[in-house]
């Protein structure tokens, strides 16, 4: 029985800084943000947009009639939750008109969050076959002004529609995980900006994927040439090249170029938008399925899930027969290019406006076409 990813869907505000703009005004090289760090903007959310309506204009991007009342399983992974209590994931099943017969849940663990949720979601279509699940990433990324994490903020959501009839990829059963307490990013309680140790977070991350790589290596005896193309988790476009490049001299120049090219075409998405958390691997995956000529059905694709605090997991899956008519490059195309530049100034502005609690007890409006659902603002007490 194949069990995998059927439908991915993704949404990113309107908004947008440039970030050669935002290092000529903080006196960055900007060479160190476009070419040191792989970033040439950033998404910015909109007090409209939380994690929740990012996630149900993710996911609305996708769904039929049909795929919705056969969901049984909804997950929200995130990090940028908006409630200590509630699932936000309860909001997307009722925006989105989903089933009641349903499990609804949301998960944290930084950014692999969405990756729990997927895994899971493979388990639970495994015991019922005919059910579809949705498993959704969305965060906003905050590390503060002029701060050095600045530059890879973000906002976005990707969905994901995961069955036992995957039109995209189907996942391999094996799977490697490896998590341990380490202090290399987190945000406390009534914290709006994540605290972070930014080297150390990035040997983490390369720590994890070798620990995962090798530990998948050893269980199913698949190496480095049997991969098309490996996706990772990227908080920066930088970061899974370096990743990467760990590995790289497994094999003979001509695969470490082919590798590194299919990298290219994950980044892209991810250069103009930034950090999107719990998203971001998925958001890797789609811009490469979105904006690679070469890749095939048959070929298999690696999956690297990083979450700082922190746990990592890698694994895989094959592509289907059908998976390019599933894709809908041309509407991602049109939505990157519809977004608005923000002035720094306003970026600065709205940035110090949205750490104050009470910004959200205004009256909110939101004209994105290419967002559904928006966040109206607290209305006694209850989102709305
Ligand atoms: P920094 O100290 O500002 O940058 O922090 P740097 O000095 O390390 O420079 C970055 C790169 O730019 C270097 O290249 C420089 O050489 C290069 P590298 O050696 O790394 O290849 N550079 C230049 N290149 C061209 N022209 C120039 C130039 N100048 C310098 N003129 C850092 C960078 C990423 C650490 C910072 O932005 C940060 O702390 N970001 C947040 C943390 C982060 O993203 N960590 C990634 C791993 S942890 C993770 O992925 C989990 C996470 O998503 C959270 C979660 O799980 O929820 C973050």
């Amino acid at each position: 029985m194949k069990i995998g990813i059927d439908k991915i869907g993704m949404y990113t505000p309107k908004q947008y800084v440039d970030l050669v703009e935002l290092a000529k005004h903080r006196r960055v090289d900007p060479a160190k943000f476009t070419i040191g760090i792989g970033q040439d903007k950033m998404a910015v959310a909109p007090l409209s947009q939380d994690a929740i309506s990012m996630a149900a204009n993710a996911a609305a991007k996708i769904l039929t009639a049909e795929d919705k009342a056969a969901i049984d399983l909804v997950i929200l992974g995130t990090e940028s939750g908006v409630d200590n209590s509630k699932a936000g994931a309860l909001y997307v099943q009722k925006l989105l008109d989903l089933p009641n017969r349903a499990r609804v849940l949301e998960i944290k663990e930084a950014c692999y969050g969405a990756t729990a949720g997927l895994q899971y979601a493979k388990l639970h279509i495994l015991q019922n076959p005919t059910a579809k699940a949705l498993v959704i990433g969305a965060d906003i990324a905050r590390y503060g002004l002029d701060t050095s994490g600045e530059v890879t903020q973000g906002a976005g959501a990707v969905a994901l529609l995961v069955s036992a009839k995957p039109k995209i990829l189907a996942l391999d059963l094996a799977t490697s995980y490896f998590s341990e307490e380490v202090p290399d990013f987190w945000r406390p309680l009534n914290q709006m900006i994540a605290e972070v140790d930014g080297k150390y977070s990035n040997e983490q991350y390369i720590r994890f994927f070798k620990e995962t790589f090798a530990d998948y290596q050893a269980k199913t005896k698949y190496g480095l040439n049997d991969y098309a193309a490996l996706t990772f988790h990227l908080p920066y476009t930088k970061m899974g090249l370096k990743a990467m490049r760990e590995i790289l001299p497994q094999v003979d120049e001509a695969k470490q170029n082919e590798l590194q090219q299919h990298y290219q075409q994950e980044t892209l998405y991810g250069r103009q938008i930034g950090n999107i958390y719990t998203g971001s691997l998925y958001l890797a995956l789609l811009s490469l399925l979105d904006n690679d000529a070469i890749l095939q059905p048959g070929m298999r694709i690696g999956l690297y899930s990083y979450g700082s605090g922190a746990v990592g997991e890698f694994f895989s899956g094959v592509l289907q027969p059908e998976f390019k008519a599933q894709l809908d490059p041309m509407y991602y195309l049109d939505l990157l290019a519809k977004r608005q530049k923000l002035a720094l100034d306003d970026y600065e502005a709205q940035f110090t406006a949205q750490l104050d609690p009470e910004s959200e007890n205004q009256a909110l409006t939101d004209d994105d076409p290419f967002a559904k659902y928006y966040f109206a603002g607290i209305v006694d007490k209850k989102r709305v």
